[in-house]
């Protein structure tokens, strides 16, 4: 079996694409530092898989430690999830973040250069395109300045990785700019687990709706969108982790010195008031919200143009918001159930 390193793969996005390489027959190897997850992802995945899976636990920008990680694995693949995540931190802190961010990738690809291991998929990020003129954003829509220290981090690692390959390496790496990942693994054992207050809609209505939260803000209804309130395009976690088993698939049967970037949406838009009627909908739960006023920073809209994927990795969205709220809603009761 085709060994993957994923780094941060106690993570949200990286434990359901540990569970979608399992099953695409890949056999994923974890290093994580738990700076961001807890251990109990390891044992969700365990109850899923029927089996544990092989974790390190250690800092990726730790030299030492990646060399001790690729000594003992022969990787056919790498999939960097390792990354800090938080927006609004990221403008506090901006050298925790670029120190973190940008150093995990440096040394990840000086390793795997080392022993001779080619390819590799980036998470990035729609944020790089912050409020695109035109809409469904396409890959070959410019990005803009950064909002954010974290989205920053995001570009300066896209052009890191065109420069890499530029520079005439072997290496072969795919950039997936996620849109709003939401949804949890249908089975309920993993999920996201945002530590303190979350940054994301989804865990803050989830929360809302256990009463872990006192109630959910929408921030500004006066926007040009149909209700007024802001527009995403929300990826089921468990499509976005295919996304990556399809990217690496295609990144082994190109040449040598290859790079590409592909937007991972559903081609859709959602309003932040639809999202909460669909939650309210498929929980059964009424949710106490009001309106504020608009936050510093948010994009008004963005969605996904989605034909370079479906059309050159094969893939495509199956989850609909029904199902990613769903299960975002029955993940979150089964963390209340742990308590
Ligand atoms: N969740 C989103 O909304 C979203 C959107 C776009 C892009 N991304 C990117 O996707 C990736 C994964 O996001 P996520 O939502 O799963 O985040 P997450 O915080 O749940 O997962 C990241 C994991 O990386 C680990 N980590 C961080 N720094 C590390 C280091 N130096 N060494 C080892 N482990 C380290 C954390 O402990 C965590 O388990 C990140 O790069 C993030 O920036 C996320």
């Amino acid at each position: 079996m085709k060994k993957i390193l994923i780094t941060g793969g106690a993570g949200y996005i990286g434990s359901h694409t540990a569970v979608a390489l399992v099953n695409a027959g890949f056999e994923p190897i974890i290093i994580d530092n738990f700076s961001n997850s807890d251990k109990s992802a390891l044992n969700g995945l365990k109850h899923i898989l029927g089996r544990a899976l092989t974790c390190y636990e250690g800092d990726c920008n730790d030299r030492s430690v990646m060399r001790r990680v690729f000594d003992e694995n022969q990787f056919a693949g790498v999939i960097h999830f390792a990354a800090y995540k938080a927006v609004g931190e990221s403008t506090q802190l901006p050298l925790k973040y670029y120190t973190n961010n940008i150093d995990s990738l440096l040394i990840l690809l000086e390793t795997m250069s080392a022993y001779g291991v080619k390819d590799l998929v980036f998470s990035s990020s729609c944020t790089v395109y912050g409020q695109p003129d035109v809409l469904p954003v396409s890959e070959e829509t410019p990005r803009q300045e950064a909002e954010s220290p974290y989205g920053n981090t995001k570009k300066i690692c896209e052009d890191i990785l065109r420069d890499y390959i530029k520079s005439g390496v072997p290496s072969r790496i795919i950039s997936l700019r996620y849109f709003n990942p939401v949804g949890a693994h249908p089975s309920g054992e993993i999920g996201e687990l945002p530590l303190g207050v979350p940054n994301n809609l989804v865990p803050f209505i989830t929360q809302t709706a256990v009463g872990i939260r006192e109630k959910l803000t929408v921030f500004g209804n006066d926007y040009d969108t149909p209700d007024g309130s802001c527009i995403r395009d929300y990826i089921h976690v468990m499509d976005l982790a295919d996304a990556h088993v399809k990217a690496l698939e295609y990144l082994f049967v190109q040449k040598d010195n290859f790079y590409d970037l592909f937007n991972v949406g559903t081609g859709n838009g959602n309003t932040v008031l639809e999202v909460i009627k669909t939650f309210e909908k498929v929980s059964g739960k009424s949710l106490n919200y009001q309106i504020g006023t608009r936050r510093p920073g948010d994009i008004e809209k963005v969605w996904a143009n989605t034909d370079k994927i479906n059309k050159l990795l094969g893939w495509q969205a199956q989850y609909g918001l029904e199902d990613s709220l769903r299960d975002s809603w029955n993940w979150q009761q089964r963390l209340g159930e742990r308590e």
